[in-house]
């Protein structure tokens, strides 16, 4: 049983002295929390955990969104290892960071998203504040918003978006709604739904983008597309908030995958992530110090460690390149592991019709498993996992950084078994 610091504080008690005082011992029976209820799993976490119990040795965990190597073990980044070796000389001490986190690392983030030449930066038009992890980030943009935001509580996200989007903006105390994005008839980007669903969202409403790589389904739009979106968010007076997890995952080339945002800070929008752009520096000005006032009670100052490695590597050249190259290196085998993919399916004999496993970019791929008919997917999906040991999310959505030299063969056999 544990006590939560929020209840020490209104019993001015630990828990021993509680239980002794009240003459009760809490148990299931008896207790302050007999009615809480079992939530369930997490549904990408919960994939690990069956692929964990599996003893299948041919198994294969497509499931959780995180960078493999070609023999599936984890990626340690030369320049991170670097970085690390020059932070232990420079024996740094462990103070707390500032509430907005530590300033040289939002500078070069800033500057990371929107491009070293940008008017933003030379302006210094832009609020940037370091915050937990991409989700932190999300969550702090979500309680300004919610707060500072006139015109709207409602967030627009594209149909289907990263599962953790909706929580995270209903905790932060807006409402929302989609849009839509994704052709389950082509597997690719649906413009002509997402331009006219778009168009009828009131004006002075929020708009969620993925900058890159969307995620779930690795559908982007291509940078013609973007213009038009771009336009046509302006026209409609709609503020989009860009989530950018994957600059330079996509493509390799972090310029190329930040090409959205800045395309829309050259037409003049106001787009923010954890970095806001505001009008001037009185506006920044009071703009950071909401956000510190918001963040002070969440979760104080952010940990440094991370910031730290980031702020090495990008405030030193010769790591800055090998940083690219780092990045280079992961999204370019992805990118061959999907034409490996879809090749193997061709040489299974697989005679639907896998382009868009090559169309799609970054870490995922909707695989499309006959998506006009939701039960048959979830059908197709069982029989990758019961039939082939093959963990991924019921929606067909596998995690191509899973997918290796030594799996690509079996992934495709089993992929054109179950969809023949
Ligand atoms: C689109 C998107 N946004 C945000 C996040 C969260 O990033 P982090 O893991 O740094 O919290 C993810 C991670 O999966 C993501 O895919």
């Amino acid at each position: 049983m544990a006590l939560t610091n929020s209840a020490r504080v209104l019993h001015g008690l630990s828990l021993k002295n509680a239980c002794f005082q009240l003459g009760v011992i809490p148990n299931r029976t008896n207790s302050w929390w007999s009615n809480v209820e079992m939530g369930p799993p997490d549904p990408i976490l919960g994939v690990t955990e069956a692929f964990k119990r599996d003893t299948n040795p041919k198994k294969i965990n497509l499931g959780v969104g995180a960078y493999r190597d070609d023999k599936g073990k984890p990626f340690i980044l030369p320049s991170v290892t670097e970085a690390k070796k020059k932070m232990a000389a420079a024996n740094l001490d462990h103070e707390y960071a500032p509430i907005g986190g530590i300033g040289d690392f939002c500078t070069l983030a800033a500057k990371l998203a929107f491009g070293e030449n940008s008017s933003v930066i030379k302006d210094k038009l832009n609020v940037t504040v370091q915050g937990i992890s991409g989700t932190g980030s999300l969550r702090i943009g979500g309680a300004f918003l919610s707060k500072w935001f006139l015109p709207s509580k409602t967030v627009y996200l594209p149909s289907p978006s990263w599962g953790n989007h909706t929580p995270v903006f209903k905790h932060s105390g807006l409402d929302v709604k989609s849009y839509k994005y994704y052709d389950p008839s082509t597997c690719g980007f649906d413009a002509k739904g997402a331009m006219d669903d778009i168009s009828k969202i009131p004006e002075g409403s929020i708009i969620l983008l993925h900058a890159c790589a969307h995620n779930p389904t690795g559908v982007d739009p291509k940078p013609e597309q973007w213009k038009e979106l771009s336009n046509l968010i302006k026209r409609k007076n709609l503020f989009p908030f860009f989530d950018m997890a994957y600059q330079g995952f996509a493509s390799g080339d972090v310029n190329r995958d930040a090409f959205a945002l800045r395309q829309f800070v050259q037409d003049g929008e106001r787009a923010g992530a954890f970095s806001l752009v505001c009008a001037d520096d009185d506006e920044v000005k009071r703009v950071m110090s909401q956000i510190k006032i918001l963040i002070r009670p969440m979760y104080s100052n952010p940990p440094i460690n991370g910031a730290r490695i980031v702020n090495t590597i990008l405030s030193d050249a010769a790591l800055s390149k090998q940083w690219l190259t780092d990045v280079k290196v992961m999204a370019d085998r992805i990118i061959s592991m999907r034409t490996k993919l879809r090749d193997n399916l061709a040489k299974e004999g697989s005679t639907n019709n896998w382009q868009h496993i090559t169309d799609q970019i970054g870490m995922f791929c909707y695989t499309g498993l006959k998506p006009d008919q939701a039960s048959t997917v979830i059908r197709n999906v069982e029989r990758l996992t019961k039939e082939f040991s093959i963990y991924l999310t019921k929606d067909g959505r596998i995690s191509m950084a899973g997918v290796t030299s030594g799996n690509v063969e079996y992934l495709a056999h089993a992929m054109h078994q179950v969809s023949k």
